[in-house]
């Protein structure tokens, strides 16, 4: 790989996913893993074989898929853990053992009970394990910004020694400062032994804010392995987010010293949305490129200068990461064809079947809103894009609610393709309606998260619904999106009852569901 290369070490699926409220099941993780491969990502980590049967799947699941980008599995040092991994990458084109020990005394005496030398020794063991397997290894001194300089130097030569190619140094703890990190990458570069025939790499968590500038301050300093995940999502605070490191490297090549990264940067708004979708978790709107707020010029002299000149505030363009433009994109004029057409332009190609569903939403959308913007369009196709073989699905509902009646909703559902109708009182609209669909579909399920947000500006905005329930220790979101913020509800909640069930008809075939 040529030294004026970042590689982008993707951690969505790993290291995003293990946080709060952002998991994700098997399907989902592999289209998320399809669009990464899109986005061109150097490696993606699939999940730590060792934690669940799930994860062994899913990590097995996406080695068996991807053809083109590496595909990693995570493993504590221990020979079974290392063992695990290498059996789920198998069927992977391009294998990376990814394994890690903490090295910090803090670490040492208290969660792993271990001397400085028994670490040493676990690294060497559980490298050569690794490299028995591929010749793409990557080790991890986890807590590395909090463990003795001198020592961290021991412990990367020997992970060198025994032939780990990528040394990753993780903030853990998100603790580091720029130029501390800086420091130390400079450190290690120069004084791990066969420092030149490997790759130093950046995991930085965002604790205090302070993930991306550490890992451009690391580039600047030679690491060339940026470890990041879409949104940023990650443990606590979250990880490094790709969007932001990509998008800085690519804006300021002149300060990375001409480095770049092979990342397509149209796909990042994509991924960031598809993402979105998938966790039910929406983008702070002042989030840096991905925001919905990032490229809106609100204050009239900004507006007079970019009309007169986009450069005088803009560092970058929306197209730049596939965001296109937010005008008028179509009217209920438009075609089948046109449709199509726009849809592939904001990276969306769907499966016949999606196809006719979300041409007939955006009907249906354009006879009632006079406008339809980019960001409606991606709310009808994430909207559209369910499993076929639902259990549940929803038909007609009426609502009745006001100041005066108990609020009340009658809602037809066809189940097992069986038309089935309930009428259920409530506090409010939206507990008479999920009251109405919990009679029908039988569900157990506890609603854990209700949040509802308008798609784009105006009065007529498509309103998009995520719900998050769980039923027996597991937790699922679904997502709805309409006009009538109601049956935007309705749907997200009778999706993630789907998806429960999804779980529960694997479960009884003994198959795996990737949670
Ligand atoms: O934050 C961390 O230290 C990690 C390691 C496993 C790389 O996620
Ligand atoms: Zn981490």
């Amino acid at each position: 790989m040529s030294d004026d290369i970042v590689r982008i070490f993707d951690t969505t699926l790993r290291d995003g996913e293990q946080s709060p409220g952002c998991s994700m099941n098997l399907p989902e993780k592999l289209s998320l893993a399809r669009q990464l491969e899109k986005l061109g990502v150097d490696v993606i980590e699939a999940g730590f074989p060792i934690a669940s049967e799930g994860d062994f799947e899913s990590v097995q699941a996406v080695a068996r898929e991807l053809r083109e980008t590496s595909v990693c599995g995570l493993a504590r040092t221990g020979r079974e853990d290392v063992e695990r991994a290498v059996r789920a990458l198998e069927p992977a084109v391009r294998p990376r053992v990814h394994t890690f020990i903490a090295t910090s005394d803090i670490h040492l005496k208290h969660k792993l009970r271990m001397s400085r030398e028994q670490v040493l020794e676990e690294v060497d063991r559980a490298v050569r394990q690794a490299r028995g397997f591929c010749d793409d290894v990557e080790f991890s001194a986890e807590d590395a910004t909090r463990s003795d300089w001198e020592y961290l130097v021991q412990v990367f030569d020997t992970a060198v020694a025994a032939g780990a190619t990528t040394c990753n140094v993780p903030d853990t703890v998100g603790y580091t400062t720029p130029s501390e990190y800086a420091a130390l990458i400079g450190h290690l570069k120069e004084n791990v032994q066969g420092a030149d025939r490997v790759t130093f790499s950046v995991h930085c968590h965002n604790d205090l804010g302070l993930a991306v500038a550490n890992s451009l301050a690391a580039v600047q300093a030679g690491a060339r392995q940026i470890e990041c995940t879409v949104n940023g999502i990650g443990e606590r605070a979250g990880n490094t987010s790709t969007e932001e490191v990509v998008m800085a490297i690519k804006t300021r090549r002149d300060v990375f010293a001409g480095v770049d990264t092979a990342i397509r940067t149209t796909e990042i708004y994509p991924s960031s949305r598809l993402l979105s979708s998938i966790i039910g978790v929406p983008v702070q709107p002042n989030k840096a490129v991905v925001g919905a707020n990032a490229f809106a010029h609100e204050a009239g002299i900004h507006q007079d200068g970019v009309l007169k000149a986009p450069i005088t505030y803009e560092i970058m363009t929306p197209e730049s990461i596939g965001r296109a433009s937010n005008e008028l994109v179509m009217g209920k004029h438009s075609g089948r064809h046109a449709f199509r057409e726009r849809l592939l332009e904001l990276g969306y190609e769907l499966e016949d079947e999606e196809f006719q569903r979300a041409f007939k939403r955006f009907k249906d959308l354009a006879d009632a809103k006079k406008t339809i913007f980019n960001e409606d369009l991606e709310a009808i196709v994430s909207d559209s894009v369910v499993a076929t073989d639902d259990r549940f699905s929803l038909g007609d509902m009426v609502i009745s609610s006001g100041t005066f009646p108990t609020p009340s909703a009658t809602v037809q559902l066809l189940v097992d393709e069986e038309p089935r109708k309930t009428t259920a009182l409530g506090v409010g609209p939206v507990d008479a309606l999920f009251k109405a669909i919990t009679e029908l579909t039988d569900t157990k399920c506890e609603l854990i998260r209700y949040q509802v947000h308008a798609v784009t500006a105006g009065l007529d905005a498509l309103g998009e619904v995520s719900v998050t329930v769980s039923e027996d220790g597991r937790r699922v979101i679904g997502h709805g999106a309409h006009e009538d913020v109601l049956v935007a509800s309705a749907k997200a909640y009778v999706h993630a009852i789907n998806k429960l069930e999804w779980h529960k008809r694997r479960h009884q075939l003994g198959e795996p569901t990737g949670i």
